[in-house]
């Protein structure tokens, strides 16, 4: 076992150059969409937002070429290959529903939409154009996440037994003033990412419990702000995650904790310590008896685990494969999230299976 050969850094598409129309030019493509894009040599044409200031902007801060004023005229630019969306969910199934009828690859931002029933329209619509279709769920490249995903499909931890990941953080709700007024914010916002990592390091769960609760002095932050979800898995395993966005009075904390029979991952999600600057993950492997091994690891989830699921999309259209991030799967990291909600509305476990479109 040589954890220096454990290899978490995301592949690039042998065809770096496909053409990326951005349609939405807030927060998230300034910080991490576009910083990661560049370093990975991506090649972004084209922008379009419904505040046209917000994408001149863009378009001069990282020299992007076209700045279209109706999403019409960016879709009917023929160098415009790949769609990446980052606008609120709420938006994103009528921007899909045009650009599938223009035959344009897409990667959307998540939650892939606020309503399951549309979620499963945004997937059926790229299905029907016969295009690819991502989203992205980026911290599967997190270092830390992929190396666990490594080492737990190399063996290293044997048979998964307990898997958790525990958050306390103050959280500046102020970056995503749209946030506030949202009926459902810890779960389907953030605790998505890991729910959704979760099912990619371990599958799918067969019963999901959460209970949710708000901070008494969370102002007009209407939703839940503090969550704990529990999976429950055919094989024994459970999952615990447990967030707190107003653990005001102490140090941030962000873990993980992969346990299983042969050995345990114990690692830090750098972002969550100073979001959006954060710092590198932390990893250890650690056996019983034996001086824990460290793998060090040198990169961000923001920006860099944003090169991923655009790479993997560009991967699925070179090869006409299947994206990693892709959203028909996707349909079942939702349902473990809406499960989450059914479960805390109504005081009981709920199988992911219940929720349909
Ligand atoms: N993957 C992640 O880690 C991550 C992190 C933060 C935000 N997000 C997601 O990214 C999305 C955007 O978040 P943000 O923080 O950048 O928000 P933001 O408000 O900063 O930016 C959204 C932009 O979309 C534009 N817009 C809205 N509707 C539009 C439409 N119909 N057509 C074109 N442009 C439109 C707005 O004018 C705004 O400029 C959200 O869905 C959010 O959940 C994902």
């Amino acid at each position: 076992m040589d954890i220096s050969k454990i290899d978490w850094r995301p592949k690039l598409p042998q065809k770096k150059d496909f053409g990326i129309g951005i349609i939405g030019c807030g927060g998230i493509v300034q910080y991490a969409h576009l910083p990661a894009y560049r370093k990975a040599g991506f090649n972004v044409v084209a922008c379009y937002d419904i505040n046209k200031e917000a994408a001149e902007a863009l378009a001069t801060q990282w020299n992007i070429p076209n700045v279209y004023t109706s999403l019409d005229e960016l879709l009917a630019d023929p160098a415009v290959e790949i769609i990446d969306i980052a606008v609120q969910p709420w938006h994103q199934l009528g921007i899909v529903e045009k650009a599938a009828a223009a035959q344009k690859h897409m990667l959307c931002q998540k939650p892939l939409s606020d309503e399951f029933t549309n979620a499963v329209k945004i997937v059926e619509l790229a299905k029907k154009a016969g295009v690819k279709q991502a989203i992205n769920h980026q911290m599967r490249w997190d270092a830390g996440i992929a190396a666990a995903k490594e080492m737990i499909t190399q063996g290293w931890i044997g048979q998964p037994t307990d898997a958790q990941i525990q958050v306390g953080c103050e959280t500046p709700w102020q970056m995503w003033p749209w946030l506030s007024s949202s009926p459902r914010l810890e779960v389907l916002f953030h605790s998505i990412h890991y729910l959704d990592s979760l099912r990619f390091l371990f599958g799918d769960p067969a019963w999901v419990t959460s209970r949710h609760t708000k901070y008494p002095q969370q102002g007009e932050v209407k939703a839940e702000t503090k969550t704990v979800t529990v999976l429950d898995y055919a094989d024994g395993l459970q999952v615990l995650v447990s967030v707190n966005h107003y653990d005001i009075h102490g140090e941030t904390f962000a873990i993980f904790k992969f346990i299983g029979t042969e050995g345990a991952i114990e690692g830090t999600i750098g972002l969550m310590y100073d979001y959006p600057a954060g710092r590198p993950d932390t990893l250890e492997f650690r056996q019983k008896g034996k001086e824990p091994i460290s793998l060090p690891l040198d990169e961000m989830w923001i920006p860099d685990a944003f090169v991923g699921p655009m790479a993997g999309l560009m991967h699925a259209i070179e090869t006409d494969g299947i994206p990693p991030t892709n959203t028909e799967d996707n349909l079942n990291t939702l349902r473990v999230v809406n499960a989450a909600y059914l479960s805390a509305q109504e005081n009981r476990s709920v199988r992911p299976s219940e929720i349909q479109g």
